[in-house]
């Protein structure tokens, strides 16, 4: 093998999210389809909950991509942390309201009182990254939502702090969660051989047998980000073997070694 294949099969792990990107694994199909059912329910929000890395901005993103075409719907990547901007910004998503100067959270309210009786369809609002919001900015989400003017979509980390404010926020008035996790070993073989068949790396793909993956599943716990950080330094050192000393190099199967290097150099593993 060249060391193109190699090139390209890294570059399949580059952390990038991207609905185009989106693999299908039984589980995470299963869990998308419950998200997809809650968005049509006459819920107020849902909470896609789940630690990092484990796919809560992938969904996000192909639930912008699959549901844009039929109905009202804005997704805030990276939160907008000052509150007039952001209330300007929802002013001009939801309503193609154009605000100038300054709007504070009554006068947006008083927008929404005013417009909601005009529109057709409640928008839907996924906020990525909610975690990062002020408790006093997501109380006033939840106000807005509790009008029923607008439906939201918020996902939130995972830790111990953040646990906290989503029982402050959301224990008593959820609606419906939504958890997310890191893959399973099986799934985590088909997620990687079908990220890099979708690339046309057939033969990297190959490389991968259910005993390979079991290594890198013991060093990621079947975390998405931490398995694609691994592959992409993993074929990295592959594609570097394959330009300057071929003949260390087997191609056939994934080698030990190397695994054990690139959790080293990710920090994945201790030397
Ligand atoms: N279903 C999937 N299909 C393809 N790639 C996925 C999938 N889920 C996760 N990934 C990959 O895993 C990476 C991490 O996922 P993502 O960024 O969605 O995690 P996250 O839960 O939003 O993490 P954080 O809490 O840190 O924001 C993505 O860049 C993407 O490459
Ligand atoms: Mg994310």
């Amino acid at each position: 093998m060249n060391s193109s294949i190699f090139e390209d099969s890294k570059n399949v792990f580059l952390d990038s999210v991207d609905a185009r990107d989106y693999i299908q694994l039984d589980r995470v199909s299963t869990i998308y389809q419950s998200l997809k059912d809650s968005v049509k329910k006459p819920l107020k929000m849902i909470l896609l909950f789940g630690k990092p890395g484990t796919g809560k901005s992938m969904f996000l993103t192909k639930l912008y991509h699959d549901l844009s075409p039929s109905q009202k719907v804005f997704i805030y990547q990276t939160p907008i942390l000052d509150e007039g901007e952001f209330f300007k910004s929802l002013a001009r998503d939801m309503f193609n309201v154009k605000y100038q100067g300054e709007l504070n959270f009554t006068q947006f309210m008083l927008i929404v009182e005013q417009k909601m009786q005009e529109e057709a369809e409640i928008p839907l609002v996924l906020l990525d990254e909610a975690q990062l919001y002020s408790s006093q900015q997501m109380e006033k989400i939840r106000l807005l939502s509790d009008t029923r003017s607008v439906k939201f979509v918020i996902t939130l980390h995972k830790t111990e702090k953040e646990d906290l404010i989503a029982k402050e926020h959301f224990q008593t008035r959820i609606w419906e969660t939504i958890e997310l996790e890191n893959a399973s070993n099986t799934e985590l073989k088909i997620y990687i051989q079908k990220k890099l068949m979708k690339a046309n790396c057939f033969d990297s793909a190959n490389m991968f047998s259910q005993k390979h993956v079991n290594q890198i599943y013991k060093l990621t716990k079947g975390n998405y980000r931490d398995t694609n950080k691994l592959l992409y330094t993993l074929f990295d050192i592959y594609a570097w073997y394959s330009e300057n000393n071929q003949s260390k190099l087997k191609t056939n199967v994934i080698s030990k070694k190397i695994v054990e290097m690139s959790a080293i150099h990710t920090g994945l593993l201790n030397d």
